[in-house]
């Protein structure tokens, strides 16, 4: 497989600085509980909490789209949900990408109906050419075109995933 670098762990580092700023200054005084999408979600995670000015508390969930393959089918599954109470607080779903917008458009409403405070989405990658829904993430790290990445967590069949860099794949 052929893969070229799309993003340097140096123009990674300095973004997610950026995006964490903006965070703290959103959520100053808030409680803040960040929520990440299993397994794509968790260098990030790691990195943005990392970088943040206020204090938070982390939950993780596990969604899965029915049928193999790159691209989801639209049926979206919650494999692991949430343990935390949710109510009445600040909820940040922190993504690795949105792609056709149907896994987190379904997050979203999944969580809305158990009546957070307010519920916002920050994904690292935001593929806007591809969406299948109308769907806007409030925090985006790199907004890119189509093409496969990899990297940062990203990863093709569960390959890749450590790379600290992230790549756009050419088959
Ligand atoms: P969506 O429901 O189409 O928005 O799909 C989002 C999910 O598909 C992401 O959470 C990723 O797991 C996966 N995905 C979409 N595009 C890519 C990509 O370019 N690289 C790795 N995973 C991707
Ligand atoms: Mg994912």
């Amino acid at each position: 497989m052929k893969k070229e670098i799309l993003f340097s762990k140096r123009d990674i580092d300095m973004r997610v600085r950026e995006l964490a700023e903006e965070i703290s200054r959103d959520y100053e005084g808030k409680e803040l509980i960040m929520i990440g999408v299993l397994k794509g979600a968790f260098i990030f995670m790691s990195d943005l909490i990392r970088n943040l000015r206020i204090p938070c508390t982390v939950d993780f969930a596990r969604l899965a789209s029915y049928g193999a393959g790159a691209a989801s089918t639209g049926k979206i599954i919650v494999a692991k949900d949430i343990e935390t109470s949710i109510r009445d607080k600040d909820i940040l779903i922190v993504e690795d990408i949105v792609d056709t917008g149907l896994t987190l458009a379904f997050f979203v409403d999944w969580l809305k109906e158990r009546n957070p405070r307010s519920l916002k989405v920050c994904a690292f990658l935001d593929k806007r050419l591809k969406r299948k829904v109308i769907f806007e993430a409030d925090y985006v790290g790199f907004t890119i075109n189509d093409g496969f990445v990899v990297g940062y967590g990203l990863d093709f069949n569960e390959q890749y995933r450590f790379l600290p860099d992230v790549y756009v794949v050419n088959d």
